[in-house]
């Protein structure tokens, strides 16, 4: 895919916020990437749990809008109950260069993504996800499989949302050592400690109206209890610092028994309490509420995220950006298929 306005035909594995996100802005975007990247991005192929929608010629922005409002049965689409044609035979049996797998997250045994994962790497196609169980639960098999195929796998989407910190590792910081990486990298808890402590209110209350404002989901449990921080961290440990760690290697709290009078205290003392990770070079991994000093630049507010990097060369390097959101995440996907699509 190196030559100049070359064809990236595309699928989109999943097309629930993520993927008709993802749908959205390579429409919006298509002619300004041709122009800056000489890229040709087209859509050929959409598949949920429902079905599978496939133009070889690419999909239009008609269809694709039709999709992203929950209307099915358009264009080719074929119902996967009657026609027994799943998200499998899109990856394996339709000519593309790159997946977009944006199903649910399962970290207990990283399904359905793991199986897209492998089948699409097996069937010599680049993968951009921004689903967090395969790569928790099998970094290294997946990355030694698009390493053997010669092939992409890329996740910014799945860590920090829209904050660029992996391809920040790994190409603005290529030549540094890095020391550790320290953040917020769940904005539902950061919502909350936020409004706890800005408005003296406590966690029930703070809860309840994020799971009306839909910043919580109904079962806020994996935010909460910092599972989730838990698994981006381990994403982390084995990408950034080549390690094979899973969930089990991290010590885990969450912000379940943080009160209003100890945020108080906190602030009295120049503090805020914040969910932090913290993965390090020597493999320490741990996730819990944290005392941050007002000043520093942790300390950021609402649903953001925030990442600390330390390295050898250019010392201290702080991300700040929108960790959640449909374009949001689109947007990292997005800059992972240019990436790909330019160094492949
Ligand atoms: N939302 C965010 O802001 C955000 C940010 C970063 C990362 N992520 C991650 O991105 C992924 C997608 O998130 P989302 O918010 O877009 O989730 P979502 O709205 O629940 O969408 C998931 C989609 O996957 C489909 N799906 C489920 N099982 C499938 C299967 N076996 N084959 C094909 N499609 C299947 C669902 O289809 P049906 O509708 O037919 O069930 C739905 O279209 C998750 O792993 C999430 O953790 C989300």
């Amino acid at each position: 895919m190196k030559r100049k306005n070359e064809t990236v035909r595309i699928s989109i594995i999943g097309f629930g916020y993520v993927g008709s996100g993802v749908a959205e802005v390579v429409t919006r975007k298509r002619a300004e990437i041709a122009r800056k990247h000489g890229l040709d991005l087209k859509i050929v192929g959409v598949a949920d749990l429902r079905g599978v929608v496939v133009d070889e010629d690419g999909l239009s922005a008609k269809t694709l809008r039709k999709l992203s409002a929950g209307e099915r049965g358009v264009g080719s689409w074929k119902e996967a109950a009657a026609e027994g044609l799943t998200s499998l035979d899109l990856i394996k049996e339709v000519e593309h260069e790159v997946v977009v797998e944006a199903t649910p997250t399962n970290v207990e045994t990283g399904e359905p993504g793991l199986t897209h994962i492998i089948s699409a790497l097996e069937a010599g196609r680049h993968v951009v996800t921004s689903n967090k169980g395969p790569l928790a639960l099998e970094y290294r098999r997946l990355t030694e499989l698009a390493a053997r195929r010669g092939r992409e796998l890329r996740f910014e989407a799945a860590v920090g949302g829209a904050m660029p910190l992996i391809s920040l590792v790994r190409q603005n910081l290529a030549g540094n050592g890095v020391i550790s990486l320290r953040g917020i990298l769940n904005g539902t808890c950061n919502y909350i400690l936020t409004r706890m402590a800005e408005e003296g209110l406590p966690y029930e209350h703070v809860l309840k109206e994020a799971k009306e404002l839909g910043i919580a989901e109904t079962d806020p449990s994996k935010d909460v209890e910092g599972t989730d921080t838990a698994v981006k961290l381990v994403i982390l440990a084995n990408s950034v610092f080549e390690r094979n760690a899973t969930y089990k290697d991290v010590a885990v709290a969450g912000i379940t028994e943080i009160t209003t009078d100890a945020l108080r205290l906190a602030s009295e003392a120049g503090f805020v309490i914040k969910l932090i990770g913290e993965v390090n070079k020597e493999g320490f991994l741990r996730v819990a509420p944290r005392l941050v000093p007002k000043a520093d630049p942790l300390n950021v507010g609402g649903t953001l995220n925030v990442a600390k990097v330390k390295t050898d060369l250019a010392g201290e390097i702080t991300v700040i950006g929108k960790g959640a959101g449909p374009i949001e995440a689109a947007s990292a996907v997005l800059s992972d298929i240019i990436w790909t699509a330019k160094h492949f």
